[in-house]
């Protein structure tokens, strides 16, 4: 039997339990190697995952604040319109942290996402009515892709024509798999970033509304975001928000496809659709792993002790299916309560975009099985193919048939 396990081999992704319970054999904290970060000590245990990523003092993001060199210095070798981005929300710590968030905290509200609905049914539904009926189609390029993409889009206030090209260009970075598939977005990245510098000064002279209005016109006392701050927060919620919410919607729509009853229970009762999500959020965690940690001093942590400098990196999906913290944590169980998962990270990096991704998953399940009660995989889904991108878990393709 192999002693470590590749966290992104098709096996692993399909039934990631034997894997996990391997890595649980070998302690709470575990040395693996990740493709691009490399080796790190990881945890699958979740009170571990959870210290780490509750303890802001012990491990931070920017390895410059852990006596090691800072990303600018690091990457080097990237090209210069990159070197702003390295200055986004997921590579801060601190006071510098908590000022960015603290900035754009209110532009995310649960309110402000309430409002949204409207436009992401409106989108929802157009992407649905676009499906042809008459052949197989993939869904993962023609809806579960697109939804996020242009729910962003509508968030940021981006006018509609323009929408087509953001999403080529920011598409490739949903394909990063690899240091050479990043510079493959880097073209895309470097027309985008000069998009939106244009498009800032345009929203402050049209008032054109939308998220980079309120971002633009965000005031703290005499505190703003600089137009480099407001280029890495647009980057950093494109980055964040579109794979993640499109494998979250595959996620959903890859159990239902292959669990027709409860498909047919949640149209009944779609009050039950939010704790399905949960536990689709838990059980396929489609963010696999965050970012990086660096440790800034001496440290115990799940039973090791850490030297300053060292990376660690928690597993979510591990943590997510923790059988000390979830009962049958093996088993997807749809109506599951409390459901108290790790998906959308948890202390000062916890994710911006939870209600927005809620939303926009409710309003897919909901939508697309109400229109297509029909809607069938035309391969087995043990046939279906596994994505190869660093951190999720997700379907690369859904081969369906929406009407019999
Ligand atoms: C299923 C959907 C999603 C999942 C599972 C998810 C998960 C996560 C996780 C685990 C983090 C913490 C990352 C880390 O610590 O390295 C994070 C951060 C973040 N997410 Fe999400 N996310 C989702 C959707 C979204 C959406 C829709 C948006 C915005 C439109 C968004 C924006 C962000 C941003 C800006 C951060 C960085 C926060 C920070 O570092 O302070 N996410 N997300």
């Amino acid at each position: 039997m192999k002693d470590t396990v590749d966290l992104h081999s098709p096996d692993f992704l399909r039934a990631p339990d034997d894997g996990l319970a391997l890595l649980r054999s070998q302690g709470q904290l575990v040395r693996m190697k990740l493709p691009i970060i490399g080796n790190a000590w990881v945890t699958t245990d979740f009170d571990t995952a959870r210290a780490l990523l509750t303890d802001a003092e012990s491990f931070v993001r920017n390895p410059a604040n852990a006596g090691g060199k800072s990303l600018e210095e690091n990457y080097w070798w990237f090209p210069r319109f990159i070197h702003p981005l390295f200055r986004n929300v997921t590579l801060m710590d601190g006071e510098d942290l908590s000022r960015l968030r603290r900035l754009v905290i209110g532009a995310f509200s649960s309110r402000g996402i309430e409002a949204m609905k409207p436009a992401i049914e409106r989108l929802t539904d157009k992407l649905i009515d676009d499906l042809p009926t008459d052949r197989e189609v993939d869904l993962v390029e023609n809806f579960n892709r697109r939804l996020p993409m242009l729910v962003i889009c509508e968030l940021l206030g981006i006018p509609e024509e323009d929408r087509p090209k953001i999403s080529r260009w920011m598409e490739p970075l949903g394909r990063v798999s690899s240091p050479l598939t990043v510079f493959k977005a880097l073209p895309g990245l470097y027309k985008s970033n000069k998009y939106f510098r244009a498009d800032f000064d345009e929203v402050r002279r049209t008032g054109r509304p939308g998220l980079i209005k309120e971002l633009v016109e965000i005031r703290d006392g005499k505190d703003k975001l600089s137009d480099d701050e407001l280029l890495a927060m647009v980057t950093a919620i494109f980055i964040g928000g579109f794979d993640t919410t499109t494998h979250l919607i595959g996620n959903c729509f890859m159990t239902l496809l292959q669990d027709r009853a409860l498909a047919d229970r949640l149209q009944a009762d779609p009050a039950q659709v939010p704790l399905f999500i949960e536990e689709v959020l838990r059980f396929h965690s489609p963010v696999m792993f965050t970012n990086m940690f660096h440790a800034t001093k001496t440290v115990e942590l799940g039973g090791r002790t850490l030297e300053r400098g060292d990376r660690v990196v928690p597993l979510l999906i591990g943590a997510n299916r923790d059988p000390n913290k979830f009962d049958g944590a093996t088993e997807f169980k749809a109506d599951r309560k409390p459901n108290k998962h790790l998906d959308f990270g948890i202390g000062v990096h916890m994710c911006l975009g939870t209600q927005l991704a809620r939303a926009e998953a409710t309003v897919a399940v909901n939508r697309m099985f109400a229109r297509y009660p029909d809607i069938h995989l035309t391969r087995p889904a043990d046939q279906v193919p596994m994505l190869k991108r660093i951190g999720l878990r997700g379907v690369a393709q859904m081969p369906v048939k929406v009407k019999a």
